[in-house]
């Protein structure tokens, strides 16, 4: 029997820690929070990707009615990145959330499993670590990349 152990080093920043660029990703992150579409869950979650070649994409959970056919902040960012600029690499994501209250989350808020799919399908392409800023009110988580956020992911058939 073997055991095998997966480590994850999460960075803890507060926010005037964070170098130029990662705040400027953490803004607008933020800022599409506030272009969410949640009538029913009112939660509203914003996404911003830097890519390589300097762009910053945001995006932000769109809901439906019809609740499965919704998208979240992290995947509406990330394929619209992918349709806007399909040569670009993807450098880092930085993730939003503001709750019911209006505020933003006291907690970091983390993709969810399929976000974390699709996101790493851009990691794969990149073909570096993309690094995942999870922006709480007063701190900001920092993972390595997607894969740290998916181990044993489904990478391939
Ligand atoms: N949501 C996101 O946009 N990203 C996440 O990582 C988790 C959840 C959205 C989906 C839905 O519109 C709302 O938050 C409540 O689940």
């Amino acid at each position: 029997m073997e055991t095998i152990n997966i480590n994850l080093e999460i960075q803890v920043y507060k926010y005037d820690e964070l170098s130029e660029t990662d705040r400027i990703l953490v803004e607008k992150a933020r800022q599409a929070t506030y272009r969410s579409y949640a009538p029913y869950s009112h939660f509203s979650v914003g996404a911003a990707i830097l890519l390589n070649n300097g762009e910053i994409i945001e995006g932000s959970n769109q809901e439906n009615v019809a609740y499965p056919s919704g998208t979240c902040a992290e995947r509406s960012a990330c394929f619209y990145a992918g349709a806007r600029y399909p040569e670009a690499k993807f450098e880092a994501i930085a993730i939003a959330a503001r709750g019911t209250d209006g505020e933003f989350t006291t907690d970091p808020t983390a993709p969810c499993g399929a976000c974390r799919q699709a996101l790493l399908e851009y990691e794969t392409l990149a073909q570096h670590n993309v690094r995942v800023l999870l922006a709480a009110r007063d701190k900001v988580y920092i993972l390595p990349s997607v894969t740290s956020t998916l181990p044993l992911a489904f990478t391939d058939f």
